[in-house]
């Protein structure tokens, strides 16, 4: 059995359900031996976007990420696994610019611009996972 000690919130973004790529990236997580606990296909409203993004109000892509997510297919998952996990799943996804991250990375390697978007969301502390757990999955246990 796998030691479970950190859960975090990962999207898949809508361009990679357009481009087919849900499959792609799964195997990703897995293949690093993470534990993909559990996983919504859904669109999701718009409330619930600017809750996730509620910091980069204001700013000029705000509204593109927002407005354009809402209602397109995407994928939540909760992916869990040993401490350490929330960066280690921050570095498998890669540098949040395509043009800027690493071969090998997922956005590296299946990413190729900031818009519509930049395939997949992953979060980026302790404190954003536990936020961004319950606001997408919040029947969730610890
Ligand atoms: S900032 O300004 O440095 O705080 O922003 P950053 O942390 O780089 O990005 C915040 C989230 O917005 C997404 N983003 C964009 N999406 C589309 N187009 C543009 N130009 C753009 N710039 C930033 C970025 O991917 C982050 O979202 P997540 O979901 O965390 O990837």
């Amino acid at each position: 059995m796998q030691e479970i000690a950190e859960k975090t919130l990962v999207l898949l973004k809508p361009e990679a359900v357009r481009r087919k790529l849900i499959g792609r990236i799964l195997s990703r997580f897995e293949d690093a031996n993470l534990t993909i606990e559990k996983l919504n296909l859904t669109s999701f409203k718009r409330e619930t976007l600017a809750e996730l993004y509620k910091e980069h109000r204001g700013k000029d892509f705000y509204d593109n990420i927002v407005s354009g997510f809402a209602g397109k297919t995407m994928v939540a998952l909760v992916l869990a696994g040993p401490e350490g996990t929330i960066p280690k799943v921050r570095s498998l996804i890669g540098a949040t610019d395509p043009l800027q991250a690493a071969p090998g990375s997922i956005r590296g390697d299946l990413a190729c611009h900031m818009q519509p978007d930049n395939l997949i969301h992953a979060s980026d502390s302790s404190e954003a996972a536990a936020r961004e757990l319950s606001l997408f999955f919040p029947d969730l246990q610890d």
